[in-house]
């Protein structure tokens, strides 16, 4: 049986920061969640996270209920958070150890890690090699290769700061001698901290075997302790995520002008034009032109659209529509196919039906409207009283004339006209045309209704 134990109890001092480093965001999730991410995808048959007594409901809200939270009550060190998890450990005979600010390190390496750990070994350290080996903690080897202790860099003389393999705090410890070794750690260093460290010359000394595995990622590996290392890890996941996406078929135009979560989906041959930033769950159709400078936050987006210079956030765009320059759209707005939402044109919290343009300076929140409609430039819908949100309807193929305002709750009735500049306060029937402040019916001159007057 195999654990996953990870650190997640200290404070993050070298952040400088008013909250706990393992919530800082790396693309849009935090630090923390990636480690869980990484450590779920393993089988463990059991995952236990070491916190502080004060953030349990945070973590259990990144964690869910499947991993143990265990609480180490003061960040005595990494020694005393591993010792606090040891009741959890009955019955395991391996036990992986991660700090929780290593988000870098995927599941790939773990299993090396564990595939490393023989009978013949009591413990394996997962290190890697640096030019610069700064205040990582050096692995110290005998001429055998075993190693023998590890050394922080605070606590180390000349000779040991010039070793360049450092240990990137992963570990995995036979349950069994851990148990009798964890008993034995003291606070006598630098620090004055437990160190989890300290278990390898323990080990040594209690005539057992310690390893170690070697990844090749560099300081990518070591844990996020400063907001630089923050600016480092961010920078190989995106590389990470726009390769991923330009092997399945996506154009980025210029990656290094290109923002793009994790969990962002995007179909084939669409192109991401420079200065995009794609957030949360947002999920591309195919053939689309995202961009250039657009953002979108959790955005559904069909098939051959074209969203120049804008913001959509948690919306629903459906295929073939037109987007900006310049338009904002937001709160479960839902666009229909074929339409066009044009220059500084802000959708909020609304429906516009297939094949209806809004193309220039309007505010359409709070409504429902249909098909063909055309919103003519400076449309706005009064869905505010100053108390309450209102809602506006305006039926299949109306025309909105310029610089309309449509004071909710009200109805424009199908195929009806609004004159340019009026002021609308109440429901618009059918087929009628309204013009004027406050807007009155008018009859439709006799040419645009083919001959007949109503
Ligand atoms: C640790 C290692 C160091 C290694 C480096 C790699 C020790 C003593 N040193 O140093 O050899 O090179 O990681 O990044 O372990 N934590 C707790 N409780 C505590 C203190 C820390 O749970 O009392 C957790 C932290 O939340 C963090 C992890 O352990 O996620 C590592 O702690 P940190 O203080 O960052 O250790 P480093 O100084 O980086
Ligand atoms: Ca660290």
């Amino acid at each position: 049986m195999i654990a996953g134990v990870v650190l997640a109890g200290g404070i993050g001092v070298r952040m400088k920061s008013s909250f706990p480093k393992l919530f800082h965001k790396l693309l849009g999730k935090p630090i923390i969640s990636y480690v869980l991410d990484n450590l779920s995808k393993l089988n463990l048959d059991k995952t236990i996270l070491v916190i502080p007594p004060t953030l349990e409901d945070k973590f259990r809200e990144i964690g869910g209920d499947k991993i143990v939270y265990v609480i180490q009550e003061k960040p005595l060190g990494t020694g005393d958070a591993l010792r606090k998890a040891m009741p959890e450990l009955e019955g395991m005979d391996v036990v992986l150890v991660v700090n929780g600010d290593a988000p870098l390190i995927t599941d790939d390496i773990f299993e090396n890690l564990i595939a490393s750990h023989r009978d013949d070994v009591s413990a394996v350290i997962l290190s890697t090699v640096l030019d610069d080996p700064m205040h990582y903690g050096r692995v110290i080897k005998d001429e055998k290769g075993n190693v023998i202790r590890i050394v922080e860099a605070k606590d180390a003389g000349p000779e040991e700061k010039e070793i360049k393999e450092v240990n990137t705090g992963a570990y995995c410890f036979s349950v069994r001698d851990l148990k009798v070794a964890i008993d034995m750690l003291d606070n006598n260093n630098a620090q004055g901290e437990y160190y989890i460290t300290q278990l390898v010359e323990i080990l040594n000394r209690m005539g057992k075997r310690v390893i170690s595995y070697q990844t090749d990622l560099g300081s990518l590996a070591l844990g996020i302790n400063s907001r630089l290392d923050l600016a480092l890890a961010t920078k190989r996941l995106l590389e990470q995520k726009l390769e991923e996406l330009m092997n399945d078929g996506v154009t980025i135009v210029s990656p290094e002008n290109t923002y793009i979560e994790p969990d962002v989906k995007i179909g084939r041959d669409t192109i991401v034009e420079p200065f995009c930033v794609l957030k949360g769950n947002t999920l591309i159709g195919e053939k689309c032109t995202i961009g250039p400078s657009t953002y979108l936050l959790n955005a559904e987006i069909g098939d051959e659209c074209e969203i120049f210079y804008s913001v959509i956030k948690n919306s629903r765009i459906e295929s073939n529509v037109r987007v900006g320059p310049f338009a904002h759209i937001r709160d479960g707005a839902h666009i229909k196919s074929n339409s066009a939402i044009g220059d500084f044109v802000e959708v909020k919290k609304s429906v516009i039906g297939s094949n209806t343009k809004a193309l220039h300076l309007a505010y359409l929140g709070d409504a429902e409207i249909g098909e063909r409609v055309n919103i003519g430039a400076g449309t706005i819908t009064c869905n505010y009283d100053g108390k309450t949100k209102h809602k506006t309807i305006i039926e299949d193929e109306a025309f909105i004339g310029s610089n309309t305002c449509l004071r909710a709750p009200i109805r424009v009735g199908r195929g009806a006209i609004t004159g340019a500049g009026s002021v609308v306060l109440k429901d618009v029937e059918p087929g009628s045309t309204v013009a004027g402040v406050p807007a009155r019916p008018i009859e439709r001159k006799a040419k645009e209704e083919g001959g007949k007057s109503e």
